[in-house]
Protein backbone atom coordinates (compact mmCIF):
# COMPACT_ATOMS: atom_id res chain seq x y z
CA UNK A 1 0.00 0.00 0.00
CA UNK A 2 1.44 3.77 -0.91
CA UNK A 3 2.93 5.84 1.60
CA UNK A 4 0.63 8.60 3.14
CA UNK A 5 1.46 12.10 1.81
CA UNK A 6 0.24 15.89 2.55
CA UNK A 7 -0.68 16.10 -0.97
CA UNK A 8 -2.46 13.41 -2.06
CA UNK A 9 -4.32 13.90 1.17
CA UNK A 10 -5.18 17.72 0.07
CA UNK A 11 -6.33 16.74 -3.59
CA UNK A 12 -8.86 13.91 -2.08
CA UNK A 13 -10.20 16.55 0.22
CA UNK A 14 -10.42 18.89 -2.84
CA UNK A 15 -12.18 16.03 -4.82
CA UNK A 16 -14.58 16.61 -2.21
CA UNK A 17 -15.39 20.41 -2.52
CA UNK A 18 -13.32 20.32 1.02
CA UNK A 19 -16.83 19.69 2.61
CA UNK A 20 -16.50 19.19 6.07
CA UNK A 21 -19.77 17.53 6.14
CA UNK A 22 -17.87 14.96 3.32
CA UNK A 23 -15.90 13.85 6.27
CA UNK A 24 -16.73 10.34 6.40
CA UNK A 25 -16.47 9.84 2.42
CA UNK A 26 -12.82 11.38 2.59
CA UNK A 27 -11.62 9.38 5.60
CA UNK A 28 -12.88 6.41 3.61
CA UNK A 29 -11.15 7.27 1.06
CA UNK A 30 -7.77 8.01 2.18
CA UNK A 31 -8.41 4.86 3.96
CA UNK A 32 -9.20 2.46 0.59
CA UNK A 33 -5.80 4.36 -0.82
CA UNK A 34 -3.58 3.85 2.42
CA UNK A 35 -4.95 2.11 4.59
CA UNK A 36 -5.08 3.67 7.92
CA UNK A 37 -5.37 7.87 9.05
CA UNK A 38 -2.30 8.92 11.29
CA UNK A 39 -2.50 11.35 13.82
CA UNK A 40 -0.97 14.08 10.93
CA UNK A 41 -3.45 13.57 8.34
CA UNK A 42 -6.13 13.87 11.34
CA UNK A 43 -4.59 17.26 12.29
CA UNK A 44 -4.51 18.10 8.39
CA UNK A 45 -7.61 17.22 7.54
CA UNK A 46 -9.17 19.37 11.30
CA UNK A 47 -6.96 21.94 8.99
CA UNK A 48 -8.40 21.74 5.44
CA UNK A 49 -12.01 21.25 6.40
CA UNK A 50 -12.36 24.20 9.22
CA UNK A 51 -13.10 21.28 12.29
CA UNK A 52 -11.44 20.66 15.58
CA UNK A 53 -8.97 17.95 15.91
CA UNK A 54 -11.50 16.26 18.16
CA UNK A 55 -14.24 16.43 15.53
CA UNK A 56 -11.82 14.59 13.21
CA UNK A 57 -11.10 11.98 15.84
CA UNK A 58 -14.44 11.41 16.97
CA UNK A 59 -15.85 10.18 13.62
CA UNK A 60 -11.95 8.12 12.98
CA UNK A 61 -12.86 6.46 16.31
CA UNK A 62 -16.61 5.57 15.27
CA UNK A 63 -15.84 3.44 12.57
CA UNK A 64 -13.95 0.01 12.86
CA UNK A 65 -12.84 0.30 9.50
CA UNK A 66 -10.62 3.77 10.20
CA UNK A 67 -7.72 2.36 11.28
CA UNK A 68 -5.14 4.92 13.42
CA UNK A 69 -2.15 2.16 13.35
CA UNK A 70 -0.65 1.03 10.25
CA UNK A 71 -1.82 -2.29 9.13
CA UNK A 72 0.68 -5.33 8.06
CA UNK A 73 0.94 -5.81 4.13
CA UNK A 74 -1.51 -8.49 4.77
CA UNK A 75 -5.12 -8.30 6.49
CA UNK A 76 -6.91 -11.50 7.95
CA UNK A 77 -10.41 -10.33 8.93
CA UNK A 78 -12.71 -13.18 10.80
CA UNK A 79 -16.68 -12.42 10.74
CA UNK A 80 -17.70 -12.54 14.68
CA UNK A 81 -21.30 -11.68 13.45
CA UNK A 82 -24.10 -14.13 14.30
CA UNK A 83 -24.24 -16.66 11.53
CA UNK A 84 -20.56 -17.12 11.72
CA UNK A 85 -20.84 -17.41 15.59
CA UNK A 86 -23.10 -20.02 15.11
CA UNK A 87 -20.65 -21.90 12.87
CA UNK A 88 -17.75 -21.78 14.89
CA UNK A 89 -16.37 -18.67 14.18
CA UNK A 90 -15.16 -17.83 18.13
CA UNK A 91 -13.06 -21.70 17.63
CA UNK A 92 -11.70 -20.10 14.11
CA UNK A 93 -10.35 -16.82 15.85
CA UNK A 94 -8.83 -18.91 18.84
CA UNK A 95 -6.98 -21.20 16.64
CA UNK A 96 -6.27 -18.12 14.30
CA UNK A 97 -4.67 -16.13 17.13
CA UNK A 98 -2.54 -19.34 18.43
CA UNK A 99 -1.30 -19.94 14.27
CA UNK A 100 -0.61 -16.53 14.28
CA UNK A 101 0.81 -15.65 17.62
CA UNK A 102 -1.25 -12.57 17.86
CA UNK A 103 -4.57 -11.15 19.04
CA UNK A 104 -7.47 -9.94 17.31
CA UNK A 105 -6.26 -5.98 16.46
CA UNK A 106 -2.84 -6.65 16.42
CA UNK A 107 -0.07 -6.39 13.40
CA UNK A 108 3.13 -8.75 13.69
CA UNK A 109 4.78 -10.32 11.19
CA UNK A 110 3.45 -8.13 7.67
CA UNK A 111 -0.14 -9.62 8.82
CA UNK A 112 -2.60 -7.48 10.64
CA UNK A 113 -5.64 -9.30 12.26
CA UNK A 114 -8.94 -8.49 12.70
CA UNK A 115 -12.52 -8.50 13.90
CA UNK A 116 -15.24 -7.97 10.95
CA UNK A 117 -19.29 -7.96 11.54
CA UNK A 118 -20.67 -9.89 8.39
CA UNK A 119 -18.85 -10.66 4.58
CA UNK A 120 -22.36 -11.22 2.90
CA UNK A 121 -21.25 -14.82 3.05
CA UNK A 122 -23.84 -16.20 6.00
CA UNK A 123 -24.60 -19.04 3.78
CA UNK A 124 -20.79 -20.31 3.62
CA UNK A 125 -19.99 -19.62 7.69
CA UNK A 126 -17.53 -19.47 9.21
CA UNK A 127 -16.23 -16.79 6.89
CA UNK A 128 -13.04 -14.76 6.38
CA UNK A 129 -11.63 -12.35 4.07
CA UNK A 130 -7.66 -12.29 3.39
CA UNK A 131 -6.51 -9.18 1.35
CA UNK A 132 -10.18 -8.12 0.28
CA UNK A 133 -11.23 -11.91 -1.16
CA UNK A 134 -13.91 -13.18 1.19
CA UNK A 135 -13.88 -16.82 1.99
CA UNK A 136 -16.43 -19.02 3.51
CA UNK A 137 -16.51 -22.44 5.16
CA UNK A 138 -13.01 -21.95 6.45
CA UNK A 139 -11.68 -24.45 9.13
CA UNK A 140 -8.52 -24.79 10.96
CA UNK A 141 -7.24 -27.08 8.13
CA UNK A 142 -8.58 -24.19 5.21
CA UNK A 143 -7.19 -21.68 7.15
CA UNK A 144 -3.04 -22.83 7.44
CA UNK A 145 -4.03 -23.27 3.69
CA UNK A 146 -4.99 -19.78 2.97
CA UNK A 147 -2.43 -18.74 5.03
CA UNK A 148 0.03 -20.58 3.38
CA UNK A 149 -0.59 -19.25 -0.39
CA UNK A 150 -1.15 -15.60 1.09
CA UNK A 151 2.46 -16.19 2.23
CA UNK A 152 3.61 -17.74 -1.07
CA UNK A 153 2.30 -14.68 -2.81
CA UNK A 154 4.55 -12.54 -1.19
S1 LIG B 1 -22.28 -13.51 9.66
FE1 LIG B 1 -20.32 -14.00 8.89
S2 LIG B 1 -20.51 -13.59 6.78
FE2 LIG B 1 -22.41 -12.97 7.59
Amino acid sequence: MARIDEKTTSEIVAAHGAKPELLVQILANIVNRFGWIPEETVRQLASELNLSRADVHGVVEYYHDFRTTEPGKHIVKICQAEACQSMGSERLTAYAEKALAMSLHDTANDITLEPVYCLGNCACSPAIMIDGKTFGRVDEQRFNQLIDAMRGDD
